[in-house]
């Protein structure tokens, strides 16, 4: 049983009948076709604002396009020290600015607080300009920002010029985690530029540059040519992110993943000497476990990963869109038994 990541698991069967459909017949290329166009309006109603839209196949080239935009080359992009687009890209953001610099900044949870950017900012000095800053959402912690948190923080970025990027690789599940709409979360909040997620939570591969200010929308289509992510059959991405954000698939999706976690995180914590080190707003459980408790489990096939980042012995377990409620009773009742 598999709870490395929410990619362990599969494709959802709505997701793959969408692609096959997009199959039939010709369909013009690079984006022109009818499924780009009605997912450029289905989003534009969901976020109730007329946005631009870039499909990609990749989080973090749609982290790497939705920050190069927002920066040139000599820009700061603040961003938090776990940020997955600071420590897990390999400097995508930078690669694809042409050199801005990452600066990180602490907070608990992985999430990053308006006075502490504040202070960053008027610190900055010769490092660079001030450009950016990216907020994950729900973040690498499981966690979420709080709308009023968001809006501390894009109040800052907004009084000193600075573009507010969302990484919401895991943006549904933040949603739902809030019960809020996706324009508070985002545009009203703050947001200018957000990159969207699905793969995570039921796609083959599709996320999505979705751009409220839409002057940053410019150079993007470029960028993401130059940058090798215009796709000639992007129909089949559009495809995918149109039966995603039919019938609530996605908040339905989340809505799942969240629950499930929440529960493997309330059998977790009945079990003698284990730790839940950050709250389970979202999908994601971190767990501090009993010396050998990790060992245990792996060799009864429970899989994880180790997260020494949160602390020794902490290990990460994730579930996500399919994840069956009874495997995560089933590893909670394995670690009562093995501790
Ligand atoms: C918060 C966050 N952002 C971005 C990404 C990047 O996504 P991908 O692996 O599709 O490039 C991930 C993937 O784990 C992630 O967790």
């Amino acid at each position: 049983m598999n709870f490395q990541s929410d990619n362990v698991l599969g494709c959802a069967p709505e997701m793959l009948d969408a692609i096959h459909r997009a199959n039939a017949g010709t369909a013009p290329s690079y984006g022109e076709d009818e499924i780009s166009d009605r997912l450029r309006a289905r989003l534009s109603a969901i976020f109730e604002a007329e946005v631009d839209v870039v499909p990609v196949v990749t989080g973090t080239a749609a982290n790497a396009l939705s920050v190069a935009v927002a920066t040139p080359g000599w820009g700061a992009v603040y961003c938090h020290r776990l940020a997955h687009v600071y420590c897990h890209e390999y400097g995508a953001a930078e690669f694809y600015s042409g050199g801005a610099k990452l600066l990180p900044l602490d907070g608990p949870g992985c999430r990053i607080d308006a006075a502490d950017l504040e202070r960053a900012i008027a610190g900055v000095g010769h490092a660079a300009v001030p450009a950016c800053v990216s907020l994950t959402q729900a973040t690498e912690a499981g966690t979420v920002y709080r709308l009023d948190e968001i809006r501390a923080i894009a109040e800052v970025a907004h009084r000193h010029g600075l573009i507010v990027q969302m990484d919401g690789a895991r943006f549904a599940n933040a949603v739902v985690s809030l019960n809020v709409s996706p324009a508070d979360l985002t545009w009203r909040a703050g947001i200018d530029i957000l990159a969207l997620g699905a793969t995570k939570n039921g796609a083959l591969a599709a996320e999505a540059v979705v751009v409220f200010k839409r002057e940053l929308a410019r150079t993007l289509p470029l960028r993401r040519t130059r940058g090798g992510h215009l796709l000639s059959k992007t129909r089949f991405i559009a495809a995918q992110l149109e039966a995603y954000f039919t019938d609530d698939l996605w908040l339905r999706h989340a809505r799942a993943a969240n629950t499930t976690a929440a529960r493997l995180g309330a059998g977790l914590a009945r079990v003698p000497g284990v730790r839940i080190v950050h709250p389970i707003d979202a999908n994601l459980v971190f767990a501090e476990l009993p010396p050998g408790l990790a060992t245990a489990l792996r060799e009864a096939d429970y899989l994880f990963f180790d997260w020494p980042k949160f602390g020794p012995n902490v290990v990460r377990l994730v579930a996500g869109f399919a994840t069956d409620p009874a495997t995560v009773d089933a590893l909670a009742a394995a670690a009562a038994r093995l501790v």
